[in-house]
């Protein structure tokens, strides 16, 4: 996650005012929240932006706004795009200063989202889960009515206490109290294509982050770097790097010798980590044939098609549930234009370091 981020949660608790005469009542509306700035540099979203400010403001006719979930792979450009939309001048007139933002990336369980929004809405509630949800759950809806306008929960992260199976139902439902909550609107990343189950989900579903076009990724290596604009290399460069957002990518080209010293765990780049995260998840073990499709990948940096990959395999009629995992879980993008399946070069990159 970006410092800033970090800073963010960290350094501030921010106190909502809300005109109720009732002290009791003011006890309750005290919040603890935090929201991180806007990027200080983003380039080449402005569409995504405004199609995600576009589903989260209802239009003249609906009463509440639709609810966003921003998918993609690890590192790709989230939780930029989503701090971009909740400081966007719309997004601020309409949530005005009730805008929260919950980092998910250490809440590993339904308990975990439980404290946290006790801890951001500054709620007590004691007892086993399924009390303390019930009452944090009510206390946020009475909040809510306090307040009497819209609000925006940012769930970053949402993946983690989202992934384990065992919990994941449990995750979806508190997930789906919350949405279900009159004037609420939930925006959460989330790392790979899938969005949580039982939420109204804004149509039509925004698709997954991509890569940034080449322009973007041009004037952003250009900024960053001391490579001159005229450098004939440069456009190779960016293609063999698939346009990655550059602050990742520049640290990825940096380190890239340290990522490959294997075994180093302490010199593992956040991309690094991402990717293994990926490839850790309960999903991929379930799917063993998984790890040889990516191995297979990781040599071809044009893709293969499904019935390519097929002919390639031992467990043929294992793969097309394999390829839908790995997708899942954003190892592997299908392309829009030539429908092959084919992996962004960093993820090819730790492919072929760690699992030759
Ligand atoms: N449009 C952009 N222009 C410039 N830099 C960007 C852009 N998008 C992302 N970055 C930079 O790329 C890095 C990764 O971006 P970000 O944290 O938003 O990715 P993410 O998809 O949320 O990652 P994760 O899956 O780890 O949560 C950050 O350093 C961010 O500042
Ligand atoms: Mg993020």
């Amino acid at each position: 996650m970006d410092d800033s981020i970090v800073h963010a949660r960290k350094a501030q608790q921010e106190i909502v005012k809300v005109s109720v005469n009732n002290e009791k009542e003011r006890e309750v509306l005290r919040t603890n929240f935090h929201l991180p700035p806007a990027p200080p540099i983003f380039y080449g979203r402005d569409e995504i932006v405004q199609i995600v400010i576009s589903q989260l403001v209802p239009s003249q006719d609906e009463k509440q706004a639709g609810h966003t979930a921003i998918l993609g792979t690890g590192g790709i450009g989230k939780t930029s795009v989503a701090l971009s939309v909740i400081h966007s001048p719309a997004i601020q007139a309409h949530f005005q200063e009730h805008r929260y933002f919950i980092a998910c990336d250490s809440l590993m369980d339904p308990d975990g989202i439980i404290t946290a929004l006790a801890t951001a809405f500054n709620i007590s509630a004691s007892g086993n889960l399924s009390s303390r949800q019930k009452s944090v759950l009510s206390q946020l809806g009475r909040y809510v009515g306090f307040v009497g306008r819209p609000i925006l929960i940012f769930l970053d992260n949402f993946e983690t206490p989202w992934e384990p199976p065992s919990t994941r139902g449990q995750v979806e439902e508190i997930l789906s109290n919350l949405a279900g909550t009159p004037n609420v609107t939930i925006l959460l990343t989330m790392r790979g294509a899938e969005r949580p189950y039982g939420v109204p989900w804004s149509r039509p579903f925004l698709p997954p982050v991509s890569t940034l076009d080449n322009d973007s990724a041009r004037k952003l290596f250009l900024m960053m770097s001391d490579v001159p604009e005229d450098d004939p290399t440069l456009f190779e460069l960016l293609d063999a790097l698939d346009n990655l957002p550059l602050a990742l990518l520049k640290r990825w080209k940096m380190e890239r010798t340290a990522m490959l010293n294997r075994g180093d765990e302490n010199r593992l780049t956040n991309l690094d980590v991402s990717i293994q995260v990926s490839l850790s998840s309960e999903r991929l073990q379930i799917s063993p044939i998984t790890l040889s499709l990516l191995q297979i990948l990781s040599m071809l940096p044009d893709g293969a098609h499904t019935s390519e990959l097929v002919a390639m395999s031992i467990n043929h009629q294992d793969v097309p549930g394999a390829i839908t995992i790995l997708r899942q879980v954003a190892l592997v993008q299908e392309s829009g234009s030539t429908g092959r399946i084919r992996m962004l070069s960093p993820v090819r990159e730790h492919l072929r370091s760690y699992y030759p």
